[in-house]
Order: C-alpha cells, then structure tokens, then sequence
C-alpha cells in the first residue's frame, strides 16, 4: 500500500511520521506499506496546477493533515484560507476518487458556532462563526458530495504537541518570561494531543473497515477526555512543570481577536471508539506525555 501523508511538517504530520518511523524500525524494515510524507514544497494546496502534477503519482491511501491554520489570519486571508482547506480538498476528492484511493481528511469543531450547550455530536448542523470554520466545513462538503464512498473526515479540537506552534509551548515559553499571565476562561474544550490522533488515524487506516470494504463516506470526532477552559490547560500546564507564573482567569470579551471562536469545543467520541474501537487518552494524561517529551529535548 502506497501511503501518502500531507503536511509533513505540521503538527499532526510529524506526529503520523514519529510513530511510522519508530514502527518501521520494529518491524525491522518489514513493513508491507510504503509511507511518503509530502509538505508543500512538492505538493503546494494552493495551486491547483502543483496538485493535479503531484498526482501524477497513484496512491492507495491519502492522509490529508495539510490545511491553512491560522485562524485570526484567516479573516484577512479568506481567499487562501479557501484554496487550502477547501478547494484542494475537493481536487483531493476527485482524484482519490479517480485512483480509487481511500481519502482520511481532518477537520475541526470550528465548523461550530459552540453555542449549543453541548457536545457536537457528527450529526449536528454546523454554523461556523469565523473564515477558517468556514474553509473547513466547506473542505468537509466538497469532499462529501465527491466521495460519497471511501473517505473518512475527522474532526479533532485544540491540538497540541511537542512539534510548531501550540498553547502549550506558547504558555511555556509565556509562563517562564512573565509574572503573570491572563487566559480565557470561558471557552471550554478538549484538547487533543496529536500523537493520540496520529496513532487513531493510523489504527483506522489499518482497519478493514477503512480499507477494503467501500463504505458509506463518515464523519468522525476525536479528541481528548475531558472538558476544561484554556485557563484551567494552563495551570496544569505550569503546575507539571513548576513555573510560578500567576494565570488570571479573564473573559474572551477581554481578550479580543480577530477571528470568534466558538465557546464550547467539546465534542462526543463514541461514534468512533464504537466503530473502530478508538482508545480516548485522558487529557492530563497525554499532557504529560507531551511535556516529558519536550523536556528531553531541552
Ligand atoms: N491546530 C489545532 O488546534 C487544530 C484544531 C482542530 C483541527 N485542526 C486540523 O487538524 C489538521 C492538522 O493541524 P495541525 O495543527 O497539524 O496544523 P499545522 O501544524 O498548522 O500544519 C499544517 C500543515 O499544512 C501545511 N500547509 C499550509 N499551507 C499549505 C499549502 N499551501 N500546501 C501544502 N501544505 C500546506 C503547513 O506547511 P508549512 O509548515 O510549510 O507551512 C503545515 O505543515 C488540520 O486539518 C487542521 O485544520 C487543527
């Protein structure tokens, strides 16, 4: 089976590339599937020309981790943001559809307004309340109406890890500069530690399920266990790592951005531990995973 990973230099990226790297050298070189993990110097989403030349190149599976993440530039830069998350995506569809390739895709519980007072569950109606939200449903749409069959779309919130750009390298970095620090509280969630979700993803891509019978096209949800606020990820993030830093807990309206974000991020999970049997990590737990991994690299 010819693998091929998106965003290979992204968080989830390199989380999918840590744990093919070490299985392949347990399996002592053996394994029967062929990873490529591609970032945008070769395959650039936002140009339609690069993604239909890339293709030229026929694959089995295709993991799409690549997308436009920044989220309060994304107000400024819709356009892109939309080329990215939503019109490569559906070119995507179209060729895993023509290669007869199964498609994984990720999106995100900002497809939300978070308004309900509850747990998305894959079946709610989305009503996305910023640009990126709307890129990304958009992306989940495309994809739906091209593979009706043989795609998956997975949903995760607030992901983190020990590679680029997170909350919790950004509060470690914060936490030991500052005396103080002031962190929303209001804005609930489970965050999501991507090895978690690259050894899911791989765990489905290995199942039959997804693999060789064609079945209907699903959203799933994965995060974490546990609902917390941004404050609250804070203090245990300082608290495992002795930092003395003070964290303020202050409302969104005080902290004001570009882009809204949804106040609740929370999202059920049985849909695909009942499916695929998927484990759900307690967010502390994965937590100090991450932060003993960031330790030994310091
Ligand atoms: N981060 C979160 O909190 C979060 C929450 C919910 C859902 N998600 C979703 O989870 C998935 C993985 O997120 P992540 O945190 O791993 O994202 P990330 O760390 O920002 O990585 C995204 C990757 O996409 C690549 N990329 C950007 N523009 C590209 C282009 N034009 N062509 C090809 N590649 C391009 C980036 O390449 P460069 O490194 O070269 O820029 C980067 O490697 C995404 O679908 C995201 O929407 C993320």
């Amino acid at each position: 089976m010819r693998i091929l990973v998106t965003g290979k230099n992204g968080q989830l990226g390199r989380s999918i590339q840590k744990i093919v790297n070490k299985d392949t050298k347990i399996a002592n070189n053996q394994s029967p599937n062929e990873y490529i993990f591609v970032g945008k110097e070769d395959l650039d989403l936002s140009s339609e020309s690069s993604i239909s030349h890339y293709f030229n190149n026929k694959f089995d599976i295709i993991i799409n981790c690549a997308a436009y993440t920044q989220v309060d530039r994304a107000e400024q830069e819709a356009e892109l943001a939309n080329q990215i998350n939503h019109l490569a995506v559906k070119q995507l569809a179209s060729i895993a559809s023509k290669q007869q390739a199964r498609l994984m895709h990720i999106s995100t519980d900002y497809v939300f307004d978070g308004e309900s007072g509850k747990p998305s569950t894959e079946t709610d109606t989305p009503n996305p309340i910023n640009a990126y939200g709307r890129t990304k449903l958009a992306g989940e749409k495309a994809l739906q109406a091209l593979m009706p069959i043989n795609a998956i779309i997975i949903r995760t919130s607030w992901l983190y890890s020990e590679f680029g750009n997170n909350f919790v390298k950004t509060m470690l970095r914060l936490g030991r500069e500052r005396d103080e620090l002031s962190v929303v509280n209001d804005q609930m969630g489970s965050p999501t530690y991507a090895t978690d979700l690259a050894e899911a993803i791989l765990e489905i891509i290995r199942h039959n399920k997804f693999r060789d019978v064609a079945q209907t096209t699903q959203i799933y949800n994965y995060s974490n266990e546990g609902e917390i606020s941004w404050y609250e990820f804070a203090k245990e993030i300082f608290k495992i790592e002795k930092i003395e830093c003070k964290v303020n807990s202050i409302a969104t309206q005080h902290y004001p951005t570009p882009a809204k974000r949804p106040r609740n991020a929370l999202m059920k999970k049985d849909k695909i531990v009942k499916v695929f049997n998927t484990k759900i990590y307690n967010w502390k737990s994965s937590l100090n995973t991450c932060m003993t991994i960031l330790k030994q690299q310091q």
